[in-house]
């Protein structure tokens, strides 16, 4: 585990003898715990990769924040754990209802059942200048989500993309899908940082980006 910067909220504990980033929060997905603190698995969530393998993200802590694809939840409710406001968008009612469950004890989680694609459906809800855009849709299009919900981002906010390259094509070589997500996200973003997650997510790759 590296020693990238960590949001307050966040901290490395140890749970049966291995050292671990935590949160503290109900449980969500049969993670261990200690007290009030729960572990948080890089193998689980792209964001807990991005933090372990040391990226920079620039949270620290109490930021309000967009997550598009959050799923059962398991991601962004550690996310809701530290951060302030955080507006929770998935598409599939199924693992939305999961979702629903895990907001039960954030009151700063909010779910959306809506289509990342369709950032007009959430405009009245999610306030703008929001500090941290956070994607992990696993969809074909994924620089395009990411640009079309750029208008929720403050100037000096932050992208942080998880890609799946097979989401884009399986017949391409991982890394040219990458070059071509990247070159796509510069009509609105500077890429500041990006970093295979290789240890823990097959041919996925995290990035940091600002505001253009
Ligand atoms: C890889 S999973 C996300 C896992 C989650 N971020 C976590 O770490 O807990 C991708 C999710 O994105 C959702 N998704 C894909 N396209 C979407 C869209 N256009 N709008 C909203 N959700 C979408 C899928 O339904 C799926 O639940």
């Amino acid at each position: 585990m590296s020693n990238a910067t960590l949001p307050d909220g966040v901290e490395r504990r140890t749970f049966d003898g291995t050292e671990r980033l935590a949160t503290r929060g109900d449980p969500v997905y049969g993670e261990p715990t200690d007290g009030e603190w729960r572990a948080w698995s890089p193998n689980r969530s792209k964001l807990g990769a991005m933090f372990d393998l040391g990226m920079e993200t620039g949270l620290e802590g109490g930021e309000t924040v967009l997550y598009l694809g959050a799923a059962s939840g398991t991601t962004v409710s550690h996310v809701a754990d530290f951060a302030g406001p955080t507006y929770a968008v998935e598409f599939a009612a199924r693992p939305a209802r999961d979702l629903l469950e895990a907001a039960e004890s954030r009151p700063r989680l909010f779910p959306l059942l809506k289509d990342a694609r369709k950032p007009e459906t959430y405009a009245h809800v999610v306030e703008s200048n929001v500090d941290v855009l956070i994607q992990d849709v696993a969809t074909r299009g994924q620089a395009r989500v990411a640009l079309e919900n750029n208008r929720f981002l403050a100037d000096d906010g932050r992208l942080l993309l998880a890609v799946k390259a097979r989401s884009e094509d399986v017949t391409r070589e991982p890394a040219d899908v990458f070059e071509d997500v990247r070159a796509a996200l510069e009509e609105g973003y500077e890429v500041l940082e990006t970093r295979r997650l290789e240890t823990y997510h097959a041919d996925h790759l995290g990035i940091v980006a600002q505001p253009r």
